[in-house]
């Protein structure tokens, strides 16, 4: 059985299928708040497959114990490979991701590529993992992180979400993801609402000042040291702009002991007021 959300008078600008032994899993995840809109409207599209559907054998198995032994179950690669022949032959072509442990580790640069295809296929695996043969099925294997889940899931739900914010239309304004966190391989500068003084801790007064030049140059600085503190990994992946080289030899100049007692206690963002 071949489960489809979302309303399709128009071609959604990108479709996932999902090959999952739990497609209800996806139910909340896909039915609320943005993405629920984006399928509402048609933007995003979601086709749900379970590999149980093309299991062969009249238990309906789809994994077996590991050749060679060892604890647990391994999922089998031929109702796997049925339900991606299926989906080809029912819908086409498609990039075909395995959510693995092994896996490249998903950033927002494999996002931004996943956002310009039309169409995606996410394996999600469970119990010991799968057939190694599997991954010779599909066309990458992408991680989401440096631990394991009881199951592809969530990993699935997690390239959907992180994916379709860059489809248009699924964010409310279009500038949305333009500044924020690895946009630009930084991290995104202090925000802060209302009130302006929060036990003490005050909003920067740049930020109240109306001059948006220097609330410009305020974020980019902070974005950059925000990234040198907290991720210098980023930093030495996207080295620094001429301005940021700037930056840095200016700090390094306020750090001398003659110079420190006079840095402007404005560049400390929520600072506490005195
Ligand atoms: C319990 S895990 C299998 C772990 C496997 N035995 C191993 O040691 O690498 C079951 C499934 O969850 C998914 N999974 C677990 N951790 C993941 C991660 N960090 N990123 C993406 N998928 C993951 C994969 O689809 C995997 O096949």
């Amino acid at each position: 059985m071949v489960m489809v959300m979302g309303m399709a008078d128009q071609a959604p600008v990108i479709t996932f299928e999902l090959v999952t032994l739990f497609p209800e899993l996806f139910d909340n995840v896909l039915g609320t708040s943005l993405l629920g809109r984006a399928v509402a409207a048609g933007i995003i599209g979601v086709e749900r497959t379970n590999q149980r559907d093309f299991a062969t054998d009249r238990h309906r198995s789809v994994d077996d114990t590991p050749c060679g032994g060892g604890p647990g179950m391994i999922l089998s690669v031929p109702p796997l490979a049925a339900a991606l022949d299926d989906i080809a032959t029912r819908r086409g072509p498609a990039h075909k991701v395995l959510l693995s442990p092994r896996g490249k580790l998903l950033d927002q640069t494999h996002v931004r590529r996943l956002a310009a295809m039309p169409r995606i296929v996410l394996v999600c695996g469970r119990y010991e993992g799968f057939d190694e043969r599997v991954s010779g099925l599909c066309d990458e294997e992408l991680s989401i992180g440096d631990y394991v889940l009881a199951g592809g899931e969530l990993a699935a739900a997690v390239v959907i979400e992180t994916v379709a914010r860059l489809i248009p239309g699924v964010l409310g304004s279009g500038l949305s993801t333009a500044d924020e966190s690895f946009s630009h391989g930084r991290l995104e500068y202090p925000q802060f609402t209302r009130p302006v003084d929060f036990r003490g801790h005050v909003v920067p007064s740049i930020l109240l000042s109306g001059d948006h030049a220097a609330i410009d140059c305020w974020r980019r600085r902070q974005a950059f040291h925000r990234t040198m503190v907290s991720r210098p990994d980023l930093m030495a992946r996207y080295p620094p702009t001429d301005e940021e080289r700037v930056w840095m030899r200016d700090d390094a100049e306020l750090a001398s002991p003659d110079v420190a007692d006079a840095a402007d206690a404005d560049g400390t963002p929520g600072g506490r007021r005195s």
